[in-house]
């Protein structure tokens, strides 16, 4: 039955929120409302130091305020507007969650200030030398989510609790200074840059970027930064950004961050994109040349509403941020590409889907949709239980209820839950009240808690099906029965097709095939990442040696996890492939950011110092 607690119309009582295991913070008690920084970046010494101010709502009661830390040194706290500097304590050291902070607090105490310095090693923000950036300048960038914001800011460090914020920022007087709020276009002559956000938001959206950055418009609300060289480039690719968001407003209700902009980063952001408020962060393997990645900036966006609007409150829920986002991804590729490209993708990710489900398991506790991170790194719930499988049960929703029906109970549920965090058993409880008790044929057939809390996947999953696809199955068949790589019906396949076709052909393929697909198609001499990172990773299993020296530069020119983690992973497969894959790692690890850095120490090994 519907819960007239969470109900809107009933008392202004504030929902209790479930504890996050990956964190310290104690909300409940002393919550961070808003929070100030006022930092200097030192790119000579690797580090940001300031002040952090934060703004404090308290239960009478509250006499601790306690804060998420990780490697940062703290110089000194003092309680609202005191000059006397107050006791503080750090706790000890917990694996992947850093220090707790406890700041003893008096009645009424309605800030802190905290005067700290982030180190070298901060796991959030990268340093990157001119070298590194393919430009004249230095570049930092930060990357937050999961828990790493308490590596560069004293927070409460958990997504049930947001905040608004403001900032200033002082680099160095020629590279432009950006963050996950309103911004800048231009140099500012003093290197002072001030920001702020308005709309309340999870420390893991928390962003910021320094570099040699120029902008480009692209639509009255959305435009694009990038370091000189890519620039222009970028403003051609992502052309298509402001017809996305009004696709996307058209479908499940208004833009409420004002502005959508992009940065694309240097070679080394370990992420395809990251959604930080009113700026995207995005990996240049995007530029393919021919806009056939832009679904990525489409994810981006859908996470304006799925995850920054309505959030995960603890990464157990972490599908709910993912799962809502693809399947909302995946409508405005429909409605900008049609729904061949979007089914397309689709078949994409159910092949993903099957092979992750297959390698950890389909009695793993792990692919269960809701999941039990606790003890763990939440990074590990990063993989396509959350995305896939979160994608394929909410479109399994939209197909049993109708699209309809489904559209108006989504716009409702971005409006009820505006600006909360909610967890897997509310989201539940909602879908319920507000679309399944209405139809006790619907509620029946949807079996949600199959989907939810049990491992693997459901019988009545269901596969995409479209004529692309079809054909693409067909021009498979035919090559495997003799027909000529170069006599095959590819003419105007898109990159996902040509996706689909190598994963249809990957159970049969050989070292001798490949030679003649390459010479056919020229795959291995692809601008496109996506596709190289699956022909790559076919050239392994296969030993298709030729594609060595194209492995090589691939994997120490590009940061992105999900394409270099699955070549690593293939290469480590055999002993003298784990030798190459350490040797090739040697090169690459001084250039990638520490997210990577964590991924591929625990696959290949850190290596030991010469
Ligand atoms: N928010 C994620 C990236 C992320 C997740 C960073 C968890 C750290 C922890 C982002 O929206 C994302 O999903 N990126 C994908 C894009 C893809 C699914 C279209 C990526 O980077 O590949
Ligand atoms: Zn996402």
């Amino acid at each position: 039955m519907h819960d007239g607690r969470y109900d809107r119309t009933g008392a202004h009582e504030e929902p209790v929120l479930p504890t996050d295991p990956h964190s310290c913070a104690r909300p409940d008690q002393a919550r961070v409302t808003h929070l100030a920084l006022d930092l200097t970046v030192d790119f000579d010494r690797h580090i940001l130091f300031g002040v952090a101010t934060l703004t404090l709502a308290c239960v009478p009661a509250a006499r601790e305020l306690r804060l998420d830390t990780r490697d940062l040194d703290i110089a000194a706290i003092h309680l609202d507007d005191d000059d006397q500097p107050a006791a503080w304590t750090h706790e000890d050291e917990r694996l992947h969650l850093g220090r707790a902070l406890s700041i003893p607090l008096r009645a009424d105490c309605r800030s802190v200030r905290i005067r700290y310095a982030t180190r070298p090693g901060a796991a959030a923000l990268q340093w990157l030398t001119p070298a590194q950036t393919g430009s004249e300048q230095p570049f930092l960038f930060s990357q937050s989510q999961a828990i790493l914001a308490r590596t560069w800011v004293p927070c409460q460090d958990t997504p049930g609790v947001r905040m608004t914020y403001e900032a200033t920022l002082r680099v160095p007087r020629h590279l432009l200074a950006l963050m996950s709020a309103e911004n800048p276009t231009a140099l500012e002559p003093d290197g002072v840059y001030r920001f702020r956000l308005d709309r309340p938001v999870p420390s893991y959206l928390l962003a910021v970027a320094v570099g040699d950055l120029r902008f480009r418009a692209l639509g009255p609300r959305t435009g694009v930064y990038g370091q000189p060289g890519v620039v222009d480039r970028a403003a051609w690719e992502f052309a298509e950004t402001e017809g996305m968001v009004t696709a996307a407003e058209n479908l499940f209700g208004a833009y409420r961050w004002g502005r959508f902009d992009l940065l694309v980063l240097p070679p080394s952001f370990p992420f395809g994109g990251m959604e930080n408020p009113r700026l995207t962060f995005a990996t240049p393997t995007l530029l393919a040349g021919d806009r056939s990645l832009v679904s990525v900036i489409a994810h981006e966006l859908a996470h304006s509403w799925s995850g920054n609007l309505v959030t995960n409150a603890t990464w157990n829920d972490f599908w709910l941020n993912e799962g809502f986002t693809n399947y909302f991804e995946s409508r405005i590729m429909e409605t900008l590409h049609g729904r061949e490209r979007s089914e397309l993708q689709a078949a994409l990710q159910l092949h993903s889907l099957r092979r992750t489900v297959a390698e950890m398991g389909t009695d793993n506790p792990d692919t269960r949709l809701h999941v039990d991170l606790s003890e763990r790194d939440p990074d590990d719930g990063v993989n396509d239980i959350a995305y896939e499988k979160g994608f394929f049960f909410v479109r399994m929703l939209e197909q049993r209820a109708g699209r309809e029906r489904f559209d108006s109970f989504l716009r409702e549920y971005f409006d009820h839950f505006a600006f909360q965090s909610i967890d897997t058993d509310r989201f539940v409880r909602h879908l319920r009240a507000r679309l399944l008790d209405a139809d006790p044929e619907l509620a029946a057939s949807a079996r949600i808690a199959d989907w939810i809390e049990r491992p693997g996947l459901p019988a009545d999953l269901r596969e995409p099906q479209t004529a692309a696809l079809e054909q693409v199955a067909g021009e498979a068949a035919r090559l495997e029965a003799g027909t000529r790589p170069e006599d095959l019906a590819t003419a105007g396949w898109i990159t996902q097709q040509w996706l689909l076709f190598l994963d249809a052909l990957a159970p049969g393929l050989d070292a001798p095939r490949m030679t003649e697909l390459d010479r056919a198609f020229g795959i291995s001499a692809s601008g496109n990442a996506e596709l190289l990172a699956t022909w790559l990773r076919l050239a392994i299993r296969h030993q298709y040696r030729a594609a060595d020296p194209v492995l090589e530069r691939f994997l120490t020119s590009v940061g992105r996890r999900k394409l270099i983690v699955p070549l690593y992973k293939e290469l480590a497969t055999s002993t003298a492939g784990l030798a190459r894959a350490r040797s090739i790692y040697r090169q690459a690890r001084p250039g990638l950011h520490a997210l990577a850095v964590g991924t591929l120490d625990e696959l290949l090994g850190a290596p030991t110092e010469a």
